[in-house]
């Protein structure tokens, strides 16, 4: 991208790949291309002995979270697709889901050809708990989709709660919590059923693929099936009775949403990796924190002391009018960092906001989260941001602030961003 404007002779210059990604541990590597070698991708098989490295992986990572069963998938959206489907949502049924999301969150209620009814977000960038409580009573759903967007947890057992009162089933959106706790008790497990995703953004790598965590016997063998075992289930170590696929197997389609054994193999050296990770994310979180919340005009979210979060991002309000944050974001990027807005007009790469999802239909006014989007700067964190980096991102923040602020900005001269 080009910046529009050029920095002043005096700006600063930051110009890291905020985007870069961890590479894949040599030993994931390796079995990788040993893999390669057999040919054999597809993690069932209709001979031969043994559990394919989904079925390992599915274990290992049940075993991680506490969870009974764990089905790997396709994808986060894959996950949340199947969860609907698995806990009967039908064509138009409602689906209560947050409003401070991503676009595949909405996209795997659309999925499923039901009706997203949005909740509204709080300043801190979790649940409007008071929201959920008057949209439980208000709409027909019977599941709610909750989105730890960017890592920010609701309080879960209030959520747990609520919904339960309501006779709701809860399903997490965890594509931005793998590792990330409430009460000492990770995501994904506060529901019905839990949804990871391991695509090259997240917390760990395999390009494309994800998780759905349960400890219901029907959902898993749903999921199962429906991820596209075709009658080979058994090969999954994690799988209920036989008694229990009866009651499904010959009626649940084969979505064909399955893990190949590349992806597992990719990830199986990473789930051990992920402690350490979590560790150095909220390190630089910290050193993050610490000098934005000195930049006047910029507030970070609360953080509820029963959250363990992992923070892969960081996001912060900027106090100033929707066309000033276009002229800081403007003015950061003259400086070489990118950071993203989700109060943007129109989406932009991976950022989008509700408004710009139009395919949702007619919602309830969200006068409360629209006013939390236009303010709502992100920044993605990789691993390698180093100390010194943290500083220098304080200090551009500083200066585009300052800059955005010394410019009487109107609505008719406010800056198209790229
Ligand atoms: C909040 C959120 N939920 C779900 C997803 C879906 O993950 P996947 O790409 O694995 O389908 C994403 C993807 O970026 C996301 O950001």
């Amino acid at each position: 991208m080009t910046p529009t404007t050029p920095p002043p002779p005096q700006a600063l210059w930051f110009g890291k790949d905020m985007s870069t990604s961890e590479p894949i541990p040599e030993e994931a590597i390796e079995r990788a291309v040993a893999l390669m070698r057999t040919g054999r991708l597809h993690r069932y098989g209709e001979q031969g002995s043994g559990f394919p490295e989904p079925s390992l992986l599915e274990q290992e990572y049940a075993t991680l979270v506490g969870s009974k069963y764990c089905v790997a998938v396709s994808s986060c959206g894959a996950a949340m697709f199947i969860a609907l489907k698995a806990l009967g949502v039908q064509p138009g049924d409602q689906v209560l889901t947050s409003s401070f999301t991503l676009a595949p969150v909405p996209g795997a209620i659309a999925h499923a050809n039901a009706q997203a009814v949005l909740v509204e977000t709080t300043e801190d960038f979790t649940t409007d708990l008071q929201d959920l409580a008057s949209k439980l009573q208000s709409s027909s759903a019977k599941v709610f989709l909750i989105s730890h967007m960017r890592g920010h947890i609701t309080d879960l057992q209030a959520v747990r709660a609520l919904c339960d009162a309501h006779g709701v089933a809860v399903v997490e959106d965890c594509a931005h919590t793998m590792g990330a706790k409430w009460a000492d008790r990770y995501t994904g497990t506060w529901g019905r059923i839990g949804c990871f995703s391991t695509q090259t953004y997240k917390h760990i790598n395999s390009g494309e693929g994800g998780f759905l965590v349960t400890d219901d016997d029907d959902v898993a063998a749903q999921a199962i099936l429906m991820s596209g075992s075709y009658m080979m289930y058994a090969q999954h170590i994690l799988r209920p009775s036989e008694e229990v696929f009866e009651r499904w197997k010959y009626t649940t389609p084969n979505f064909s949403m399955r893990m190949s054994n590349l992806d597992a193999v990719l990830l199986r050296p990473q789930i051990s990796l992920l402690a350490q990770r979590a560790r150095q994310w909220n390190h630089i979180y910290a050193q993050l924190a610490q000098v934005l919340a000195q930049v006047p005009g910029i507030s970070l979210p609360a953080r509820h002391p029963e959250e363990s979060y992992v923070a892969s991002s960081i996001q912060f309000s900027l106090a100033l009018p929707a066309p000033q944050v276009a002229r800081f974001v403007q003015a950061c990027q003259a400086r070489g960092l990118y950071i993203k807005w989700f109060g943007q007009p129109t989406p932009q790469a991976f950022t989008s906001n509700f408004s710009h999802w139009h395919y949702l239909g007619d919602q309830p006014p969200l006068t409360r989260s629209m006013a939390v989007m236009q303010h709502l700067l992100d920044l993605r964190t990789p691993i390698s941001l180093t100390d010194d980096e943290c500083t220098l991102i304080g200090q551009i923040v500083s200066q585009a602030v300052a800059e955005a602020r010394a410019e009487a900005v109107t609505p008719a001269n406010a800056p198209t961003l790229p």
